[in-house]
Order: C-alpha cells, then structure tokens, then sequence
C-alpha cells in the first residue's frame, strides 16, 4: 500500500516534505525506508557507480593505489570508500554531514563487496588476484564498526562539512564523490570547490558523477527526468527545494562554470542524454519554467555528468606542454 502511494511522485515529494519539516523527520523517514525496503542494496548498480570513479581516476592516467583520497557524502552503503580501499588507496577520508551509515551497513556492503570480487575486478579493470589477496587483508579482527573501516583505511568524519575538512594543505590527490553534487546548493558548491582546491596537492584531481536529473523520475514512469524545470524556485522548495530530497536542479552548464570560476580545469568533462526528456522538450509535452528559457533542450534534458579537473595552473601548465609537443 505504501509502495503505491510513494510510486506517484507528488506523493512521495508531499511525504517528504512534511517529514523535513518536522522534529525527528529524518529518523522517521528511514525507518520507513527500511521497513518498505526502498533502500534495499542493488549489488551491481552500486558496485557499478564506484567503480566508474575508479575508472575516470584512471581515464586521467592516475590510480588509486597508493593515494590519500577524501570522499564527500559517505551516505548509508560505503562502497565508494571500501573499493578505492581494495584498489589500495593509502587512505580514505569519507565525510558526510547526516549519519546515515552505521554497522549494519557497513558489513553488509562489506559483504556483498566480497561475493562480487570478479565483477569489481572487471569493472575497475583490476588483476583479480591482486583483488582477492587485498580483499583478504581487509577483513576485519572484530565485528565492529570500527574494526571494519580501520582493516579498510577509511576513517569517517561525521558530522563533517566538505566545506571545512581540517585537513592540511595539498595533502590529498583525489576528491571524490558519487550521486552528491546535485544535493547541493549553488553557493555551498562553490564553497566545497574551493576546499576540494586547497587540500588536493598540485597534480590532484576532483572526480565526481553526479545525476542532475529529476529523482523523481527515477520511480515514477509518467514523468521525464526534466520534469521538475516546469516549476519556480518557489513551487520547488515544497517539492523537493529543502530537506530530505534536495535538488538544486542545476544544469551540467552550471557546475561547468562552478569548476572553472573556482579555479579547475576539465580532464574529463562528460554528459549524458535523456532521450525521453529530450523528446518530451522538443515536443512542448513539458512546459518549462521562464527561470530555465535560456539553456538549450539538450542542456534542460542532460541527466548525468562525469567529470575529473585538475587545478587550473596545473592542467594549462600541461595543456600547454601538449600543445607546444603537437606543434614540433
Ligand atoms: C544522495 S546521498 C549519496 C550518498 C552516497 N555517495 C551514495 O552514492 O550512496 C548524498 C550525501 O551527501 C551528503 N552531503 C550533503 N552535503 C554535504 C556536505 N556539505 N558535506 C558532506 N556531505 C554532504 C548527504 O548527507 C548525503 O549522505
């Protein structure tokens, strides 16, 4: 019964609406989560979206191994920071401001990494040996927690702000983060990015997917992933503009000029298309809001980004050293 009512997606934006706005809301919602298993873990997707970061780390001619990595947004299943762990990353800082993950996930994730070693393998384009033996290492002494994200290297900070980490200056190659970016506003981004700056070492790299789609989509088929650009910032903010399903709806050309007034260069900058929003755009199914006239059908309809950039001096110092080899 409840399943029914949250596939209509008004429904479920009501729903979580009031549960933001109300004493112990969050709480509430996931146990409501659990008991209608609407966060059940689906093994291959997630283990999927890890993995893309591990490859994008590598599309920049880069690796894990051996790297101090921080991680924004650890959310309730660590994979992102337990298979950089398997791929030997040094450290893992993951921080998140909600406490969303706790033991039961964290072993459950553990777990379900190590009944999917040959497909992580495949995935991350790892020797699957080197997988297994590492795998090994990382099991921990005690069943606890603490145990278990110490044998994987991963300290969490949580309450923690990716705003303000503490941490030391360049001390860190990769910031990564997956499904996150888009749970953001605008000006907290910007703050983010310019931490994300100060503590990757010069020749480090951000490194992020994230889905600038309208979530609701995702459950509800009679509407496209742009749905939610129909309405203003006002008509949104009910919806889905605060609390538990925050969306900033901002389009893959804004984040572009969020990276680059904040000092990033693009390695990878890459955006994927929905091709039912697309069509429902052009077909004037979806009245869009005047606030988003002035970007493209193709910019309005985008429903992924990966992107990896590197520190403006840094990545023009070497564009500019690829250049100057092309012209000899
Ligand atoms: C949709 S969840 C994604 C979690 C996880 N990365 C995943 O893919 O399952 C977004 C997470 O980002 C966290 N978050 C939002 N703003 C943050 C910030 N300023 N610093 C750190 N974490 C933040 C939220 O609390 C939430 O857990």
């Amino acid at each position: 019964m409840i399943k029914k009512i949250m596939k209509n997606w008004k429904n479920k934006a009501h729903i979580l609406a009031v549960l933001s706005r109300i004493p112990y809301g969050r709480q509430i919602y996931h146990k409501l989560q659990r008991s209608v298993r609407t966060n059940k873990l689906d093994a291959e997707t997630e283990i999927r979206k890890a993995a893309d970061l591990i490859r994008l780390i590598k599309e920049a001619n880069r690796t894990p191994e051996n790297a101090n990595i921080l991680e924004i947004g650890t959310g309730w299943r660590p994979f992102v920071p337990m298979m950089l762990s398997l791929l030997n990353a040094k450290s893992i800082l993951t921080i998140d401001v909600n406490p969303w993950l706790d033991e039961e996930y964290a072993f459950e994730t553990f777990e379900c990494i190590g009944s999917h070693l040959e497909l992580i393998a495949k995935e991350c384009e790892a020797d699957i040996n080197y997988i297994e033996h590492r795998y090994q290492e990382m099991i921990p002494e005690k069943k606890s927690l603490t145990s278990l994200l110490d044998s994987c290297r991963v300290d969490y900070l949580c309450p923690g702000d990716a705003r303000k980490t503490d941490l030391p200056d360049e001390s860190i190659d990769f910031v990564v983060s997956s499904n996150v970016l888009e749970h953001i506003p605008a000006e907290i981004l910007s703050e983010i990015l310019v931490e994300s700056k100060r503590v990757l070492k010069t020749n480090g790299f951000a490194v992020h997917r994230f889905n600038p789609q309208d979530h609701y989509s995702g459950f509800d088929s009679s509407i496209t992933g742009a749905n939610f650009l129909q309405f203003s910032e006002k008509e949104w903010k009910w919806y889905g503009g605060t609390g538990l399903a925050y969306h900033n709806r901002l389009r893959c050309r804004d984040y572009e000029n969020l990276f680059e007034q904040n000092g990033f260069q693009f390695e990878v900058n890459r955006v994927r298309m929905d091709q039912k929003a697309l069509n429902a755009i052009q077909a004037n199914e979806l009245s869009i809001h005047d606030d988003y006239k002035k970007y493209t059908p193709e910019e309005l309809a985008a429903d992924y980004m990966w992107v990896v950039a590197g520190k403006t001096e840094v990545s023009s110092i070497n564009s500019s050293k690829k250049e100057s080899l092309q012209n000899k």
